[in-house]
């Protein structure tokens, strides 16, 4: 197992480049087998869940070329088997799009039931229904979901709640079928857009998408395409928060920032300098007065994202005053609160509410990441805090965020990744850092 130990308390300096959205990679990719003809996909993430995925579509025949660190190129024309029982697979939750993309092009898909992070009850009835809604048969058999249908016809879905997944996966199944579907109340994530317009570039009719109504017109065929994967929303916020935790300055480069704006907002309302260019954002938290408080909501796009909830609750448990935390989407995202307490951080979890008094610091500690995002949360923890932290589990971390470890270190933080037995590499940092 590896861990990354800090040693806290550098405000962080510079610039940082973001990488291609992982969940809009995920959609992507497994769109990209919809063809018989080359997908090229640029700004791809290089991060485990991606790599899990690409390992799972070479399993089942696709061609895979990882051209470069960022670049690969698919072709699904060899896909000979439709089912895909891997247990890799069962780590990530995006596995269900290849359920959504096989059905969508074969008219038949067999796919393990979906993990992904333990963050609550995580249904995946709205895509079923979606699937029934085209045509198709769908079974849970022996921790498989089997999907089929003789073909699968345009209809009218009404999604009972905002869900991406359900969202992506309505509109792969639905694009290659025949006649036209509307999805209504569609999540409006920056990655469904990404999604479609991927599915557009190989020659989909999908309209509508970043809006809740999204039409799709079935087309007949799928061709290649060259696409280059939208900034990480998530990855850009997590360095948002970080410069602010640790009364930092950071250009973070390669964003949209109107994908960031509820993220910028709560940053400004708390009394951090947040300056917006064309394709990044500068934020400063001069450290003069501490930082406010106040309440957020997570919400579906463009409310304030639910993956950045550990985040800003970190930042949260800095700042002066008390301030509450409702999660309105998982019922289970809470888990880190106990390792935050560790650090001195004064939360109280009710039910979906955090109430958090704000402490003047924290102090480092040996703590375990429970998910990716939380996982993140204690690494911006630890990157404030007096003296050494040490953050495991970061397989989690690693799931979504490319060279995490790197990337901190290059805005002036003292961070390592180790393995955990390694003590003489723990030893030597210490010493090097002091
Ligand atoms: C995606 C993201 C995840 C993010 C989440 C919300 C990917 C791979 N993951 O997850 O990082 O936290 O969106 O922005 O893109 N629900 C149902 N039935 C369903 C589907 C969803 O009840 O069939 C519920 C979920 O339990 C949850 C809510 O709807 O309460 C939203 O879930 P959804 O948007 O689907 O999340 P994911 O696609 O799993």
């Amino acid at each position: 197992m590896e861990q990354y130990v800090i040693k806290g308390g550098t405000p962080l300096k510079g610039e940082v480049v973001i990488g291609g959205a992982k969940n809009a990679a995920l959609g992507i990719v497994a769109a990209a087998i919809m063809t018989d003809e080359i997908v090229t996909i640029e700004n791809l993430p290089d991060v485990r869940d991606i790599n899990v995925l690409l390992q799972a579509l070479s399993g089942i025949g696709a061609y895979i070329n990882r051209t470069g660190k960022h670049e690969v190129k698919i072709c699904g024309s060899k896909i000979e088997n439709i089912a895909i029982d891997y247990e890799c697979l069962r780590k990530i939750r995006a596995s269900y799009y290849l359920l959504g993309a096989l059905l969508g092009k074969y008219k038949k898909a067999q796919v393990t039931l979906p993990g992904g992070c333990n963050i609550g009850s995580r249904p995946i009835d709205q895509h079923i229904k979606g699937f029934e809604a085209l045509g198709a048969k769908v079974k849970i058999e022996h921790g498989m979901i089997i999907a089929e249908a003789e073909r699968l016809t345009g209809n009218h879905i009404y999604l009972d709640m905002v869900t991406v997944g359900a969202t992506i996966n309505i509109m792969l199944a639905a694009c290659m079928a025949e006649g036209k579907t509307i999805i209504e109340n569609a999540a409006k994530e920056p990655h469904i857009v990404d999604v479609a317009n991927f599915l557009n570039s190989m020659g989909a009719n999908i309209k509508g998408a970043g809006t809740d109504v999204i039409r799709i017109k079935g087309v007949e065929r799928l061709h290649g395409s060259e696409y280059s994967i939208i900034p990480d929303q998530i990855e850009a916020g997590t360095f948002m928060l970080a410069a602010a935790a640790t009364k930092g300055d950071v250009l973070i480069k390669s964003v949209i920032p109107k994908h960031l704006e509820a993220i910028t907002a709560k940053l400004i309302e708390l009394g951090c300098y947040v300056e917006e260019f064309d394709d990044a954002v500068r934020v400063v938290n001069t450290g003069e007065r501490r930082l406010g408080h106040t309440h957020v909501k997570t919400l579906p796009y463009p409310g304030f994202p639910t993956d950045m909830q550990p985040q800003i609750s970190t930042l949260l448990a800095l700042s002066e005053g008390t301030s509450v935390v409702t999660e309105s989407l998982f019922e289970n995202r809470f888990k880190y609160v106990d390792e935050l307490s560790r650090m001195g951080a004064k939360i109280k979890v009710e039910g979906n509410t955090a109430i958090i008094d704000g402490v003047g610091n924290f102090t480092g500690a040996v703590v375990s990441a429970p998910d990716l995002r939380a996982g993140a949360a204690l690494v911006t923890a630890g990157l404030a805090a007096e003296g050494f932290t040490i953050v495991d589990h970061i397989e989690f971390i690693e799931r979504g965020y490319e060279d995490f470890e790197k990337k901190i270190s290059a805005l002036g933080a003292s961070m390592i990744k180790t393995d955990a037995e390694d003590e003489k590499a723990v030893q030597k940092f210490r010493l090097k850092v002091g």
